[in-house]
């Protein structure tokens, strides 16, 4: 099988496949129904991925309490210098408190988190941190200048925003280069071609897009959350329960159909939607679909060979917005 095509974070920022691969599944929220052999079979799905010439690992030291980052950690230390390895701070939370969340993004807590993210990882640096969610009361020159100087450190490569809008990506850029922005961008999430896609692509800023195959939902694996175990993520996303979910399975008939008439899987079409994203909106655009499971990457990556007509891409444009539901049951910390 061969290697998925390369492109380049921000303007000077690193070469890495098209395709990335998130890590968060892993260790939380989607329901496992391996127990303890999912680790395993992680654990190689990492290893194939870097085959296949996806080099772009994406984690948060919020997945699984820092598990994630302690999962990943040894295959990073293995591939040092093949991995571009991307985590993220900011969403605080306490294990023995479920409930607790908090958006931290004042510096003191960036220099802990840091430090925390690397020791779980095992590593001397992170390539890309990314400020996982924006605090508004913490004004971005303290939060990016407090990232700024981590890499002055040495201790991170490149950072990293994750949804904030256009406004917000424009004036962090001003304080220090940002080489990626993370955002949910696929055939069901289009909010961010309003005002951050076309700030980034102004400002040599690539974009990370997650959740590309809609949690799972848009390669037709489940159709209602009310399918997945009771403890599952997706319970609480309002787009995947109860009549919206009905009304969103209906509205994948034009995925399925060219899945099947260009022998390929409805995830597949969805993958490669994300992925044109780069050439209607002109900018790099890195799509970084999460699996457990080398049958669904070797399957994932293989979408980085399928190109949509133009007559395919107008069959698909009329989706998103008809799609019930918001992203998250709460929507406060994301800068619409
Ligand atoms: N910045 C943020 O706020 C944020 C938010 C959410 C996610 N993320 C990042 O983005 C990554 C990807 O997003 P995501 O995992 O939420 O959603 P996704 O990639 O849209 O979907 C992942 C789900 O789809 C399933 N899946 C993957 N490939 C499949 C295939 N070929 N056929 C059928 N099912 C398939 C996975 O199950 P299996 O594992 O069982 O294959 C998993 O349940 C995460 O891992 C995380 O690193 C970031």
């Amino acid at each position: 099988m061969s290697t998925i095509p390369t492109t380049t974070l921000g303007t000077n920022g690193p070469v890495v496949g098209v395709q990335g691969l998130g890590c968060m599944g892993m260790s939380e929220f989607y329901s496992d129904q391996f127990g303890d052999t999912g680790e395993t079979e992680s654990r190689a799905t990492l290893e194939r991925a870097l085959e296949l010439g996806v080099t772009l690992f994406d984690t948060a030291d919020m997945y699984g309490y820092g598990r994630n980052e302690q999962l990943v950690g040894p295959f990073v230390q293995a591939h040092r210098d093949e991995v571009v390895l991307a985590t993220k701070f900011a969403i605080e939370r306490r294990e023995d408190d479920p409930t607790y969340r908090a958006v931290r993004n004042d510096a003191t807590y960036i220099r802990q988190a840091v430090d925390a993210s690397l020791r779980r990882l095992g590593v001397d640096h992170i390539d890309l941190y990314y400020m996982h969610r924006r605090n508004p009361e913490v004004p971005l020159a303290e939060s990016v200048g407090a990232m700024a100087e981590l890499v002055a450190a040495g201790k991170v490569r490149f950072l990293g925003l994750s949804e904030v809008n256009g406004e917000e990506l424009r004036e962090a850029h001003a304080i220090h280069p940002i080489t990626a922005l993370q955002s949910e961008w696929s055939l069901f999430s289009r909010d961010v071609e309003r005002s951050a896609v076309p700030a980034a692509a102004e400002l040599g800023v690539a974009f990370v897009a997650y959740s590309p195959l809609g949690r799972g939902f848009l390669t037709g694996s489940f159709s209602n959350a009310g399918e997945l175990a009771a403890g599952d993520f997706r319970n609480y996303q309002p787009r995947f329960t109860g009549d919206n979910a009905a009304h969103n399975a209906a509205l994948l008939a034009p995925v399925h159909k060219i899945a099947a008439d260009r022998g390929a899987t409805p995830g597949q079409v969805a993958l490669a939607w994300v992925q044109q994203r780069a050439q209607v909106h002109h900018l790099a655009v890195v799509p970084i679909p999460g699996t457990r499971k080398r049958t669904r990457l070797e399957e994932n990556t293989a979408a980085t060979r399928l190109i949509l007509t133009d007559a395919e891409l107008a069959t698909l444009e009329p989706i998103a917005a008809q799609v019930a539901g918001d992203r998250y049951a709460d929507m406060s910390s994301i800068s619409r």
